[in-house]
């Protein structure tokens, strides 16, 4: 062969490899309103930085005539490249090629990359668009999956894995987007389920559709599975790149800081009457945590899941912060077993990856209930609690109005450990509200109308401010709302260089 034919044997490789399983699929996925692996891979990283890895490997698998059919990079498009100048690791499963499906050497690329990942300190993330397991293969693509899962796990804390879903992500194969940090889903193409519409009918005679049983809707607003859902396929790869600027390549790392250029000394004349004089009203937290943030801009998580409780980032002074806060517009802001796991798991992912916490507080205590109880919102409960507590990053909490019962303890008490613990004039903070704690009280003891509003008023005047908790310590400051922002960037600024660390052990043992 001459050097010329050389050449054009290498050209007409690459070829293959980025043709994958032909024009006709891909016309095929483009007409679905899906781009193509190579297409998303390209959309998501800085243009010009991605460098691809194992672009001509192939299966070697024998049977069913697989030996006929191999296509260069055997499905999946792997390599890494740069998000706002940082370094990542992505894989895609192109769909084009039996159908995304993971076959060994399928995995193998993929357990390279988290293997680079790890070893480099960068974030992972995958693509996924995938028929599941190839089937032709068996057991050796279960054993892939397998292998995938556990270096998952292995990565897990150390460096941020975001899965993206882009097409059908079934069967085990959705476990390992759901060991990983985020999931994001496209709305309209994408889906996920342990067992599909065909076997539940099967087994349960229930009639569902695949968007019914697990798509982006279902995943983002009713099962809690995704953090994220984009309208398509660019937009949702816009808010992977979107979230990244908010969080540090890995657990050794700090978050990236940005330059800040809102006033860090800006009042707020708006959030000094933005909580009704009537507590039991209900105001949007949300305007809180807008008004108090670098440029009014909140980037939040989990959106339509637990609306309770409100997740998110944010940047105070230019410094990336994970707010958490109890959202008094729904079910008054209480806690329940959806929105206590919600926060759970935010909130370790922020110590996970020193991000400080910012808690803001309007809680009236656990929801009642059977169904809260036999769902066991003691354990996950539980797991806030042990969040919170086990956090080690800085963690500043406001106190807005409401702050009762075991739930003033779990929303990042002073008793948690938080280092700053802060209270508006509105606070109120006791075992429970006043109506409550006046007929235990004075059981027995209060014959009229007058006398029980009387006995509420006095347990009102004696717990529901903050003085008293502020009296023992327990708040560093009660302070006015306007001042919100100016206090919480003193006190990260106070706080950067906290030194913290858990005792020696191999793990906790979270209530999960
Ligand atoms: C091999 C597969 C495949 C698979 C799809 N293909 N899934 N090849 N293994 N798992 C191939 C098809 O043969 C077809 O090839 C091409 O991909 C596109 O598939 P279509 O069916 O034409 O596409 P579409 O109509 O869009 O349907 C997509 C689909 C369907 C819903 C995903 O293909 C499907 O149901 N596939 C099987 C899913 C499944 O049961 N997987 C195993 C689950 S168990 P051609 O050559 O015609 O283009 C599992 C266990 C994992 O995954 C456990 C991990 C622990």
């Amino acid at each position: 062969m001459t050097l010329k034919e050389k050449y054009q044997q290498y050209e007409e490789k690459m070829k293959a490899a980025e043709v994958a399983g032909g024009e006709e699929r891909i016309a095929k996925q483009h007409k679905a309103g899906k781009l193509t692996a190579r297409e998303r891979v390209l959309a998501l990283l800085d243009p010009g930085t991605f460098v691809e890895l194992d672009k001509l490997v192939v299966h070697r698998c024998t049977d069913f005539g697989m030996d006929e059919n191999k296509i260069p990079g055997d499905g999946i498009v792997t390599g890494y490249g740069k998000i706002d100048g940082r370094l990542v690791y992505v894989f895609a499963q192109d769909f084009t090629v039996f159908g995304g499906s993971l076959s060994r050497t399928n995995a193998d690329k993929i357990i390279k990359l988290q293997k680079m990942a790890m070893r480099m300190g960068a974030p992972i993330i995958g693509l996924n668009d995938s028929g599941g397991a190839r089937i032709q293969e068996g057991v050796q693509s279960l054993a892939g999956y397998g292998d995938i899962f556990y270096h998952n796990v292995l990565s897990s804390g150390v460096i941020p894995q975001i899965s993206v879903i882009l097409g059908p992500c079934a069967g085990g194969a959705v476990y390992s987007p759901a060991i990983t940090d985020f999931i994001f889903m496209s709305k309209k193409n994408s889906y996920m389920f342990v067992t599909g519409p065909d076997v539940i009918k099967a087994v349960t005679h229930e009639e569902v559709t695949m968007e019914e049983l697990g798509g982006a809707t279902t995943h983002n607003a009713t099962s809690g599975v995704a953090h994220f859902m984009g309208e398509s396929d660019e937009d949702t790869l816009m808010m992977v790149r979107e979230l990244l600027s908010f969080i540090p390549s890995n657990n050794l790392a700090d978050p990236p800081v940005q330059p800040c250029v809102d006033d860090i000394n800006r009042e707020s004349e708006k959030l000094q009457f933005l909580i009704p004089d009537d507590p039991n009203k209900p105001y949007d937290m949300k305007e809180i945590i807008l008004e108090t943030v670098d440029n009014h801009y909140f980037f939040e998580v989990q959106p339509y899941y637990a609306t309770n409780m409100i997740i998110g980032f944010a940047r105070y002074g230019g410094r990336s912060v994970g707010i958490v806060a109890n959202q008094p517009n729904n079910l008054a802001g209480v806690l329940d077993i959806n929105s206590s796991v919600k926060a759970a798991r935010f909130v370790r992912f922020c110590d996970a990856f020193n991000i400080p916490i910012i808690t803001f507080v309007d809680v009236p205590g656990f929801l009642p209930g059977t169904i809260q109880e036999y769902g066991g919102i003691i354990r996950h409960g539980a797991k806030l609690m042990y969040a919170y507590a086990e956090a080690t990053v800085p963690k500043i909490t406001i106190i807005t109005r409401k702050a009762y019962g075991g739930a003033y303890i779990v929303m990042a008490s002073k008793h948690l450990a938080a280092d700053i613990n802060l209270a508006y004039p509105s606070a109120e903070i006791a075992v429970m509200g006043p109506e409550g704690a006046a007929n235990i009280i004075y059981k027995g003891k209060i014959k009229t109308e007058e006398e029980r509003q009387r006995a509420i008023e006095n347990y009102r005047n004696t717990f529901a401010n903050p003085y008293k908790a502020a009296e023992l310590g327990y708040l560093d400051d009660i302070i006015l709302p306007k001042y919100t922002r100016m206090k919480i960037i003193q006190s990260l600024e106070m706080l950067q260089n906290k030194v913290k660390n858990a005792p020696p052990k191999k793990h906790g043992n979270i209530p999960l």
